[in-house]
């Protein structure tokens, strides 16, 4: 069946099986970022966000995004210009292996455009569903606050 979508600011016009997994089109269109952790819904490595709410992508078919908007952290910021929330990231040490980081990030950007000033209550609950081997959570914490400092200041773009 053909579906359209915007993908990271770009249209797309495509064919997909009924029961394809967002996941697997959004690799297959290249978009690394977008992890396979359990595949079931409990680890989050997935997240993308569909109409600014944060999804898991291996939970949702690929038909489901029919006339909506897609983003995956491909389309916040790069290696060579980083989103400020992707350098609060690497600035707080919040990145080790990096496979929940897509998802980590996408969360808190949901979180971060609807409250700049959230606490640190908040920034836990929000990234709950996010599953880090790595971290202990604190630093990556510490990234989301020090990123809502950086937009309250005016500095995101
Ligand atoms: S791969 Fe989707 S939630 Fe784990
Ligand atoms: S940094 Fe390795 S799983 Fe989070």
């Amino acid at each position: 069946m053909k579906i359209t979508f915007n993908l990271n600011g770009g249209p797309q016009y495509l064919d997909v099986e009924p029961g394809e997994p967002l996941l697997s089109l959004l690799r297959q269109l290249g978009m690394k970022s977008v992890k396979e952790g359990c595949g079931t819904g409990d680890c989050g490595a997935c997240t993308v966000l569909v109409d600014g709410r944060a999804v898991r992508s291996c939970l949702m078919l690929a038909p489901q995004i029919q006339g909506k908007k897609v983003l995956t952290l491909e389309g916040l910021g790069t290696v060579d210009d980083p989103h400020p929330l992707q350098k609060a990231f690497l600035d707080s040490g919040a990145v080790q292996c990096g496979f929940c980081t897509p998802g980590m990030v996408l969360v808190a950007y949901e979180l971060l455009l609807g409250n700049d000033n959230p606490s640190r209550d908040e920034v836990a609950e929000a990234i709950s569903g996010n599953l880090c081997r790595c971290t202990g959570y604190v630093k990556i914490v510490d990234a989301v606050l020090l990123a809502a400092q950086w937009k309250r200041e005016g500095r995101w773009r």
